[in-house]
């Protein structure tokens, strides 16, 4: 497993997941920090390095822990490519995790799929002064960082002029996404896990102070609902394959009693304790990236790989 720096702590369910994977591996599993690693290039081959100076395999499989919205480009994501490169198997795919990184990649995939998605535009170096003067959608607009994540800094904005005034704050760093108010999704979304094409839990998210979004992060209620919208379950499963997907969270919006729109799919979701069928069917899609990979025959004891690497950081 590979998650962020230390001192950051693991989410929830991803301490769920590496206490699930510990029990099936054993020393064959540990948990990577991002921040223990040099890799490059050495002879013409490439190498993955410890701080502590140990020459590394090439896991078999990478399960990638860390939201790609935190990610840096030239730092996290050059580390999944090199393992990737380097071939492991990465859970999932670092060109999957890309798609998610950014709302307006994976609309752009989900829309040429031929799935409903709302009205949305950005921008490349566009003032945001101009860019609201042309975007020509009905007000109000959904308002979102285009890597934004867990629901930060998503609004609704109701007038224009309000936006322009406030657009050499907001545009200043931050590219971002003005999208197609969907109504009758106001403070409430479905939130569907889909592991290897199936689907493996569902809930509605509420938020519980009115506000727009309904993201669990923000501390919004979730009551499952595994079943109950068909429909949407199945939108969920094509948007999970057209983005390239094994493990996925997709984020619906109710456009009607029974129809959705896909708001954005999330490549490392997390989810609730009660959501038990969760671990279960990704320690099954762990096991099947193993069983596929050539070295399914001759495993390696990453935990004591591990311990040798961790001198550098107990001397200091
Ligand atoms: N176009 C929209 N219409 C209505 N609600 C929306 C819309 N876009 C987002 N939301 C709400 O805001 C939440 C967060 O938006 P999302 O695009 O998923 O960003 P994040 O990556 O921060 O979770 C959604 O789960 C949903 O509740
Ligand atoms: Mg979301």
């Amino acid at each position: 497993m590979l998650a962020r720096e230390h001192p950051i702590s693991l989410r929830r369910s991803t301490q769920e997941l590496a206490d699930a994977l510990g029990q099936v591996y054993g020393s064959r599993f540990v948990v990577w920090r991002t921040d223990e690693f040099v890799f490059g290039v050495r002879a013409g081959e490439l190498v993955l390095r410890s701080l502590g100076g140990v020459d590394l395999p090439a896991p078999a499989v990478v399960l990638v822990r860390q939201v790609p919205g935190s990610m840096n480009y030239d730092r996290e994501v050059t580390l999944l490519r090199h393992l990737e490169r380097m071939g492991a198997a990465l859970l999932n795919p670092v060109e999957a995790h890309l798609l998610c990184r950014n709302k307006i990649w994976q609309l752009q995939e989900l829309a040429l799929a031929g799935l409903p998605v709302p009205d949305t535009l950005s921008y490349a170096t566009a003032p945001l002064e101009g860019v609201v003067h042309a975007v020509g959608l009905d007000m109000p607009w959904v308002v979102k960082p285009v890597t934004g994540y867990q629901g930060r800094s998503v609004f609704l904005a109701r007038d224009p002029r309000l936006l322009r005034e406030m657009a050499p704050t907001l545009g200043a760093n931050t590219s971002l996404a003005l999208q197609q108010y969907v109504a009758p999704s106001h403070g409430r979304d479905l939130r569907v896990l889909v592991v290897d094409g199936e689907v493996v839990a569902a809930y509605v998210r509420t938020s519980r102070d009115g506000a727009l979004a309904s993201n669990i992060a923000r501390g919004d209620v979730g009551s499952p609902c595994l079943g109950d919208y068909p429909q949407a379950e199945s939108l969920a499963v094509l948007a999970v394959r057209a983005l390239g997907l094994a493990i996925a969270g997709v984020d619906l919006l109710f456009a009607s009693a029974d129809c959705f729109v896909i708001c954005e799919v999330n490549s490392v979701p997390g989810w609730r304790p009660a959501m038990t069928s969760v671990v279960p069917a990704i320690l099954g899609c762990v096991s099947r990236r193993l069983v596929a990979h050539p070295c399914a025959l001759d495993p390696v004891d990453a935990r004591s790989t591990r311990r040798a690497t961790t001198r550098w950081q107990s001397n200091g």
